[in-house]
């Protein structure tokens, strides 16, 4: 009896409970049981190929007509995004303000990933369970149903223990390998960037202004994640009816159609672009950053025009070579560990030398969910 204690002791030093949950969160992110009707897996709408974005402008439901209102965004490094907190800052009186940083989905609506992870599930435009209980019960016929671990009695538990798992999976090395060009480059070896890129990184940082969004420092995270965890209005051309994005969170007026800024890593793979998907390629991207708002029978209307960005875009001035080296730029933050990707894998290799879960588990520490009704809701 005693033996077979210390075996499980040692088992579990060796292996450490994550990745075995990561093992489960792979099955649950693959298995298209898990919808109703069933068909659709978390891997429909996140596809591995495409940095776990989805090509289409808006992802087709599990129940035939039905369609979401945002583009799917990448997986890529959404398990280093920061819980969501409130910062203070000032306004233009002076009065203390505060904003939203971090948190999940485009509106910030999930305060981490694991309250993230629990609402495609049970979204009618997406896998469509009608309650827990209908979700437990696919999990108990599925194939794994015997790796999970701890107690599962209950459906919410059951549940639980599959939710823990995707985040653990999401948090696996593969998905933050840091091995794009751009990282060879920050590493020091000057020749990863060409001179294109090279030029469209000066820009980036300079009169582009869009390091002040898209950090190239590193804030949350040891290494630059290219967002800042902040949310903004740039005045993504209108599509459907109207999204009100953060301020339809936080209920403030001035947060109306602002989305948050979104990881660069790997754009290169996941047009369509912004939280519509209204863009469809990277040079358009630019284009619209650069002229927005001396075209605006181009871009048409957006959705809250009273809340757009015009301090920081919409008229830089840039070049047509500009434009042109910002676009090549985009292609540097691609990671090589998906451009590596064959015919026929199911995912990327996950790059040599990235720290495990466990080594970075103090960057995964959940902070308490911020309290957004006070002092804020001034309307
Ligand atoms: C029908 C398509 C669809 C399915 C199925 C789906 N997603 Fe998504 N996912 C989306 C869309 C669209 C968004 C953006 C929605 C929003 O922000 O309102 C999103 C957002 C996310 C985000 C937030 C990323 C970020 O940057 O904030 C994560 C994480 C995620 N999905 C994981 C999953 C997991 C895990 C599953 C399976 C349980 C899943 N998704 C199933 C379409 C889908
Ligand atoms: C004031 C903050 C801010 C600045 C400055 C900024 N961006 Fe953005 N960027 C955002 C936000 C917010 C979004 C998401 C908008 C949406 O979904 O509607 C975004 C989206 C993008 C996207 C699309 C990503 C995707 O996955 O859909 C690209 C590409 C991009 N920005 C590149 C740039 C470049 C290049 C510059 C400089 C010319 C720049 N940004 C300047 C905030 C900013």
């Amino acid at each position: 009896m005693k033996v077979v204690l210390w075996f499980v002791i040692l088992g579990s030093l060796v292996q450490g409970g994550e990745p075995r949950l990561a093992a489960l969160g792979k099955k649950v992110f693959l298995d298209p049981s898990l919808s109703t009707p069933p068909g659709q897996s978390c891997a429909s709408c996140h596809d591995p190929k495409t940095a776990f974005a989805d090509l289409r402008r808006v992802s087709p439901g599990a129940v035939k007509g039905r369609v979401g209102h945002r583009n799917a965004p990448s997986l890529m490094y959404a398990g280093l995004i920061a819980p969501q907190r409130l910062e203070d800052t000032y306004d233009e009186n002076g009065e203390v303000e505060y904003i939203v940083e971090g948190g999940l989905f485009l509106d910030g609506r999930a305060h981490d990933l694991l309250e993230q992870v629990r609402q495609p599930f049970f979204e009618a435009n997406e896998m469509n369970n009608a309650d827990a209980g209908e979700l437990a019960g696919k999990f108990r016929r599925a194939p794994y149903f015997k790796d999970f671990e701890g107690e599962v009695k209950r459906d919410e538990d059951l549940n639980e223990r599959a939710f823990e798992a995707l985040v653990a999976f999401l948090r696996e090395p593969m998905f933050r390998p840091f091995n794009a060009r751009i990282d060879d480059y920050w590493a020091g070896d000057k020749a990863a960037l060409n001179l294109s890129e090279r030029r469209g990184l000066d820009v980036f940082e300079t009169t582009g202004g869009c390091s002040s969004c898209h950090l190239t420092g590193s804030s949350t995270w040891l290494e630059p994640l290219l967002s800042d965890s902040g949310f903004d209005n740039v005045g993504a051309p209108a599509v459907g009816k109207l999204d009100v994005g953060l301020g339809g969170v936080t209920g403030k007026k001035g947060e109306l159609g602002q989305f948050k800024v979104p990881t660069l890593r790997n754009v290169a793979l996941t047009a369509p672009y912004f939280h519509n998907g209204s863009i469809d390629t990277l040079r358009e991207v630019m284009e619209f950053y650069n002229k927005r708002d001396l075209e605006p029978e181009r871009w048409g209307v957006t959705d809250y025009p009273e809340t757009v960005n015009h301090e920081e875009m919409g008229d830089l001035g840039l070049s047509e070579q500009e434009v042109t080296d910002l676009v090549a730029l985009m292609d540097a933050f691609t990671d090589k560990s998906l451009l590596e990707m064959k015919e026929g894998d199911l995912f990327p290799k996950t790059a040599a030398g990235i720290p495990s879960t466990e080594e970075r588990k103090a960057f995964f520490k959940e902070k308490a969910r911020p309290d957004l009704s006070s002092p804020r809701r001034p309307r």
